[in-house]
């Protein structure tokens, strides 16, 4: 069923991501209402907010019954896991984003470790602990370096990269005794570290169909050079040219085709993004993890690639039907999105400062929204560790970076903070 006429949308999420999301509905002619929940500084500006929480989903279920939302578009991978999309279906709403069951492959790395097992895909070696003696000895006969996971959702922190055998103890030791990570590490992966470059691929998929968005790249530690902590990421860039066309005909054949058997065998029905992490080896590309939502920042970059209406795609994506094709990319033109975080993150960092913007940027930037609000006399403050994103569009990376570097400098806020070295392993 091809979409013929206007929808009501509904999109969740309060990060950069979701307002990308939103400024995409907003160029649909498909898009009636656009609303979303609970929105941020950026967002509010845009389209009507209703202050309900990602994770509150019998509230989020009555808000779009109320609001007559025909596309419920999840941002983020809590709400999924909590069962939101199935929630949302029961009541016969189209939602994009799995159910909790295909949600579990972010959820739960042991589930995705043995889906990718299951099903011939490749991976790192890797074994599974609750047991702490188990897993101590297990590392007895596999020596350091070898990565240690906590099993369940951890914002990106559940990953001890340990370079000793002692660092790796002391992380299983952490999960599985001291509850470092909480329920989330009461499981470990401990697994193989893979050494390549890393590179992700989002696939829209209604469980039947896909289709593969450009290959992208973010950087996740918080310093210039990817040193420091992990964040939530710090910038992105797409197409990522360390992803060629061979490349991603292997992904295509090894890792997404696959994926979708696997999941049809496991009688899961998959709406939504297959977001895969991949590292790039030696001996072929093999996966890290899936994520099963829009990555953040990365669709900052990856939605300004594509030509073709978003809305009706991932409305076909939420009622498991066939993607209406053709589907159009700006083949063309690179993107790139520069994270303004506030000073501090991703520790503990400073919050309310008044953010000045420039007076006008160009066509082809965008200033997204991530942590921020406005207050009652409509001035935008920083309210989150990740405050903004400039995105920038172009026929090549080094004009959309100066692009987006030339924005990002004219914003101004107390404690700003940014890489001057996003996409370098592209741009070098
Ligand atoms: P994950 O949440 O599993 O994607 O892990 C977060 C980050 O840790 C990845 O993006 C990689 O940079 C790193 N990582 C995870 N697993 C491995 C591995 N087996 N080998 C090397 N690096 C890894
Ligand atoms: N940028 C990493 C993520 O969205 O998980």
């Amino acid at each position: 069923m091809s979409l013929s006429k206007a929808i009501n949308i509904l999109v969740i999420g309060s990060g950069g991501r979701e307002h990308a999301i939103v400024e995409k509905c907003l160029q649909s002619p498909l898009a009636a209402k656009v609303i979303a929940a609970p929105g941020n500084g950026g967002i509010v500006g845009r389209v009507p907010c209703f202050p309900v929480a990602a994770e509150a989903i019998e509230e989020l279920v009555k808000l779009a019954v109320e609001q007559a939302i025909e596309l419920v578009i999840v941002g983020p991978e809590v709400p999924l896991s909590m069962g939101l999309a199935d929630a949302l279906r029961a009541r016969g709403i189209a939602a994009f984003g799995p159910g909790r069951d295909g949600a579990q492959l972010e959820s739960s790395k042991a589930f995705c470790k043995d889906f990718f097992a299951r099903h011939g895909i490749p991976t790192a070696a890797y074994a599974t602990f609750t047991d702490v003696n188990a897993a101590l000895e297990y590392l007895d006969s596999h020596p350091a370096p070898i990565v240690v996971k906590a099993s369940g959702l951890a914002a990106g922190k559940g990953v001890i990269m340990a370079e000793t055998d002692a660092e790796a103890r002391a992380a299983v030791h952490a999960m599985l005794e001291e509850d470092a990570f909480g329920d989330s590490g009461k499981e470990v992966v401990i697994e193989e570290w893979l050494r390549g470059e890393e590179a992700s691929i989002h696939a829209i998929t209604s469980g039947q169909d896909v289709i593969l968005l450009p290959a992208s790249q973010d950087h996740k530690r918080v310093g210039e050079g990817d040193t420091g902590p992990n964040t939530g990421g710090m910038g992105a860039y797409a197409p990522a040219p360390a992803v060629d066309t061979a490349i991603m005909e292997t992904i295509q054949r090894e890792v997404i085709e696959p994926t979708l058997r696997g999941l049809k065998e496991d009688g899961i029905d998959f709406r939504g993004i297959l977001y895969a992490g991949i590292m790039l080896t030696a001996n072929g590309p093999k996966m890290l993890e899936y994520n099963v939502r829009f990555g953040d920042p990365e669709t900052q970059v990856l939605l300004p690639l594509i030509e073709s209406d978003l809305v009706p795609v991932l409305y076909a994506a939420a009622l498991g039907e066939p993607l209406p094709r053709p589907f159009r990319l700006r083949d063309d033109h690179s993107a790139m999105v520069v994270v303004l975080s506030a000073e501090g993150y991703p520790g503990s960092y400073r919050q309310g400062d008044a953010i000045e913007f420039p007076d006008s940027v160009p066509d082809s930037v965008r200033i997204l929204h991530a942590g921020t609000r406005r207050n009652i006399s409509d001035h935008i403050l920083t309210c989150g560790g990740r405050v903004l994103g400039v995105s920038a569009i172009a026929p090549s990376l080094s004009r959309a970076a100066a692009l987006a570097y030339e924005t990002a400098d004219q914003i101004c806020f107390e404690g700003k903070y940014l890489r001057r070295d996003i996409g370098h392993r592209a741009l070098r």
